[in-house]
This record gives structure tokens, sequence and C-alpha cells, in this order.
């Protein structure tokens, strides 16, 4: 009995001691999970509060972009205004000057030029008797090169269609660059493909002109003598005391020029100024020949705010601009022939370029003006109309 007793307790103790070891092992399995569930929730309230952080960065972030955004719109309305008013203050310059010319670069200029020469020469002959045209815009422009410095001309032979091209860097120099045509200028680096041609004596200003294989220029100097040059001889051919007095530059914004010789259908012209009709442009035909003055003009012109002028058919166009260099203009005409006057020719401005032209001349065969602007050769084409039409 006691033994059997004995056994109870045993096995009693024994299944109390397997239960006890059941329940360890249940106990260190849910402590086990607690950690993981605690570990878990630990990680997910560090994720939760991370995305939090990131949210509200964004928020921010955005309201950043919003902020910037508004103030980027009414920077836009704020140019949006003032492109309004500079296209109405336009509108009103154009509404007060006349028409703008209409412009486009016109790549195949040079290109045409050669064979505008051509026709224009069979047309020559009927053009001096019948010379009655007039500028009505300027068609195109093209900017060919840029050499030497801010003052200075470049031409073509305006007398005959040889199609060489001169370039007179500065306002008293002695050694012009020769070219046998404007390709051969605009090909080749600076002015190294050019002929040398060395003169006499210096040239004053930028009122030079080519004309039949002769240069004609005003010798740099206190007296105001005309030079007869031969091109193709290297020699001078004549020269002559320009028979007036007490002689002021021509133009008030290139002062270097005392008398501007242009050419055109009918033949040389200077235009210059003295002291006698100070405020005005003069002009008078020359005889390339013997450069003797056939006839003299007073015109309209004033010399204030002019920085060039050519002679298109025996009309005298003068080109002004201002001191702070804006858009180049023909604002004053003269005709020896009475046909255009002021009145009926039409305000022609130029595309804006870099300053002021400081030279322009007009070529009859081609109806083109070679034009210096700080140092660039560029060329204008122009559109004509006849002088009765106005
Ligand atoms: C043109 O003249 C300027 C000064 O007026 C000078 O600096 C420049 O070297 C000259 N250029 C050429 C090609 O002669």
């Amino acid at each position: 009995m006691r033994v059997l007793h004995f056994l109870v307790v045993v096995l009693s103790g024994l299944a109390a001691a397997q239960q006890q070891a059941l329940m360890d092992y249940l106990e260190r399995r849910l402590l086990a999970i607690e950690d993981r569930i605690s570990l878990w929730h630990e990680q997910t309230s560090r994720y939760a509060s991370e995305l939090r952080e990131f949210k509200q960065q964004m928020v921010a972030q955005l309201d950043g972009l919003d902020k910037n955004k508004e103030a980027l719109r009414s920077e836009l309305d704020a140019v949006g205004v003032r492109m309004d008013r500079v296209e109405r203050e336009m509108d009103y310059l154009e509404a007060q000057n006349g028409a703008q010319p209409c412009v486009d670069v016109d790549d195949k200029l040079v290109e045409q030029q050669v064979t505008v020469a051509k026709e224009r020469n069979k047309a020559k002959y009927s053009k001096l008797t019948d010379c009655s045209d007039m500028i009505s815009s300027i068609k195109a422009m093209k900017i060919l090169k840029r050499v030497g410095g801010s003052k200075g001309m470049w031409t073509k032979d305006m007398g005959s269609s040889s199609g060489k091209i001169y370039i007179f860097n500065g306002t008293g120099e002695d050694m012009l660059y020769e070219f046998g045509s404007v390709r051969d200028f605009t090909s080749s680096q600076g002015t190294s493909g050019g002929t040398r041609i060395q003169l006499p004596s210096s040239w004053g200003g930028m009122g030079h002109v080519v004309y039949n294989n002769h240069l004609y220029y005003v010798k740099d100097g206190e007296e105001l003598r005309l030079m007869k040059f031969d091109l193709l001889k290297g020699l001078v051919a004549d020269s002559a005391v320009f028979p007036a007095k007490d002689q002021l530059p021509v133009y008030s914004l290139n002062p270097e020029t005392y008398i501007d010789l242009a050419a055109d259908e009918e033949g040389l012209w200077a235009i210059y100024a003295t002291k006698e009709n100070e405020k005005h442009v003069l002009l008078a035909k020359v005889d390339p020949q013997t450069l003797a003055i056939e006839q003299m003009w007073d015109t309209p012109c004033p010399r204030e705010n002019a920085e060039a002028a050519f002679v298109v058919c025996g009309t005298v166009y003068v080109v002004y601009n201002s001191r702070l260099p804006s858009r180049s203009r023909i604002q004053c005409v003269f005709d020896v022939s009475d046909m255009v006057t002021n009145d009926d020719a039409p305000i022609v401005y130029f595309p804006k370029r870099y300053g002021t032209h400081s030279s322009l001349k007009y070529s009859p065969l081609e109806q083109l003006l070679y034009a210096w602007d700080d140092g660039y050769q560029i060329l204008y084409k122009l559109q004509m109309k006849k002088k009765l039409e106005v």
C-alpha cells in the first residue's frame, strides 16, 4: 500500500514536473512571440513616423513649388504687360513715322549680284536717259564679314561691272585692299586674300568713291584736295582743290568726313557743307574726267544727327541716327529734278544693327548699298519705285 502510494506520489510528481516543463516551455514561446510582436510594433511605429515626416516634407515642398509658380505667373503677367506697352509704343511710332521696311535676310544676295549686274548692264543706257527711280524700302540685308575698325568704307567699283571690291579701313590711312569679287572678299581670311594698294597720300574721312577703275578721294590735310587715282596704273591721274570756302564736316555723327563723294546712274556727286550755310547739307555734280564742279545745290537736309548720305537717280538721301545709336533712317531727301519732295518720300528705316553707319555707298548697277557699321561689311538691297508714282 505504501509502495502504491509512493508510486502514485512519484507518478503524480512526474506528471506535475512534466506539466511544469510544458508550462515553462509555453511561457518561453509566448515571451518570444511577445518580443517579436513588440519588435514589429516598434518597427511599424518607426515606419509610420518616418512616413509622416516624409509626408510633411512633401507637403512643405509642394507649398514652396506652389509659391514659386505663383511668383513666376505674376512675373510673366508683368512681362506681358510690358510687352503690350512696348508693342503699343512701336505701333504708335510706326504710325508717326510711316511704314517700316519689311526686311528679311537674303542669303542669295551675293550670288544674285553677279546676274543682277549683268542684267542691269543691258538696261543701263535707257536708265541714263530715263532715270526716274526712287527708294521705296529696304528689301533685304546681308552681313558679310567683319574686318577692320569701327570706322571705314567698303565699295565696289560703282562705274564698271568688273565686280572688284575695295576696303578702306580707318579714316586717315594710305593703304587699301582690292578683291576680285565679293566672294573673294568673304571667303578670304581677314584681308589676307586682297591686293594691297598703296596711295601717295592718306585719305581723310570715309567719303571716297571708286568709279571706272579710278579712286576719287579727299586728301587728308588742311586743304581739301580731290585726288583722282588710277587703280590700274597705280598713279595719280589728276587732282584739284574743291572749290568751296570754309568747309565743315558734312555729317555731325561722322565728323571725319568733309566731302562725301557718291556715284549714281547719272555720274559723280559731292555731298559737303560750308560755314555759309552751316545747318544744311550741300550737293554738287562733279565731272569725273576733269574733277570740275558742274552745278551746286543747297538742300533742306540738316547736318545735325546725319550719319551718311547717298545719291540715287539725282536724289540725295540723307540718313539720320542719334548719338546713342538707334535705328538709322532716311529722313530727308532732295531731288535735283524736283520730282521727289520731302513730303512724298516715305521715311525708310534700316534694320537695327550694331552701331551707326560710318559710310553708305550706293551701287547703281546693283541697287545695293555697301555699308560699314562698326567694322562689319553689310549689303542692303533697295526696293525701288518710279518717282512719278508717289
Ligand atoms: C583696321 O584699323 C584698325 C584701327 O582703326 C586696326 O586696329 C586694324 O588692325 C585694321 N585692320 C586691318 C585689317 O587693316
